[in-house]
């Protein structure tokens, strides 16, 4: 799957999303900031770069490669109704969406003295930070923490949260022969948390939903994961009974 990557500043989740390409391979980084760090970083890393400051070039260059997927990290444009409905896009934004959309989204949740807040992966619209959701990270939110300090634990996530949004979607092409799937079904395909009680709620909240265990933080999926152990979680299942299934697929020895 043929990726593009729209930036405006320094490109570390372009940065992740190259790192880790696996199934897809980011073939152009445009900036529409000439002077982006990312663009350098894309650059060491071999990947065709380019600096376009108008929407209408980077429609041109889209147009001219047509990507299979369109990802914005850290695009400071809303990207104009045509585009979002010719091209697969995804954004990624630092809070849990739809909650404290638009800028200063750390600082939104700071403010609202929110016990959590995140990021999330969507499909983009001509909406801010509207669209489908396909996975979210949660992160708590500490006494201590500035924007600073939280916008850098956030950032950690969206790091491995991209990727692995990105991977699906590739995953999902394939197995539709290469036509663009179309994604049915409740709007959160995959949400990552370090707390057992956000995993078992998020897998009620999704119905038919899987729970596995990576390091220490739960995936909640809609599909069902390749290998166990996984908790599967039908449809009607309370919040309670789940969780006690997750905390036994923490226990190493399958004990509670
Ligand atoms: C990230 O926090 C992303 O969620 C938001 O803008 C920031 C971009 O950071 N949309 P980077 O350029 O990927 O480092």
């Amino acid at each position: 799957m043929r990726v593009c990557v729209l930036i405006s500043g320094r490109g570390s989740n372009m940065e992740s999303l190259i790192r880790n390409a696996d199934g897809y391979a980011v073939e152009a980084v445009i900036s529409n900031k000439p002077d982006a760090a990312g663009l350098r970083v894309a650059d060491g890393l071999g990947v065709q770069c380019m600096a376009e400051p108008s929407l209408d070039g980077i429609r041109d260059i889209l147009d001219g490669m047509r990507p299979d997927l369109v990802c914005m990290a850290g695009f400071m444009r809303i990207l104009p109704a045509d585009l979002t409905e010719r091209y697969c896009v995804m954004n990624i934004h630092p809070s849990l969406l739809p909650r404290y959309p638009g800028l200063r989204a750390v600082e939104q949740a700071l403010n609202d003295g929110a016990a959590h807040s995140g990021c999330t992966v969507h499909f983009a619209d001509s909406g801010v930070d509207t669209g489908k959701i396909i996975a979210q990270a949660a992160v708590r939110i500490e006494p201590r923490d500035t924007s600073d300090t939280l916008a850098a634990r956030i950032l950690e996530w969206e790091h491995r949260l991209y990727p692995g949004a990105v991977r699906w979607y590739a995953a999902r092409l394939a197995a539709e022969g290469g036509e663009a799937p179309t994604i049915r079904g409740r709007d959160l395909q995959m949400v990552r948390t370090a707390e057992p009680e956000r995993a078992a709620s998020h897998a009620v909240e999704m119905g038919a939903a899987y729970v596995r265990r990576d390091g220490d933080s739960y995936i909640v999926s809609a599909e069902k994961p390749t290998t166990p152990p996984y908790v599967a979680v039908v449809s009607g299942d309370g919040v309670g009974l789940v969780l006690e299934r997750v905390r036994r697929l923490a226990a190493p020895d399958g004990s509670t």
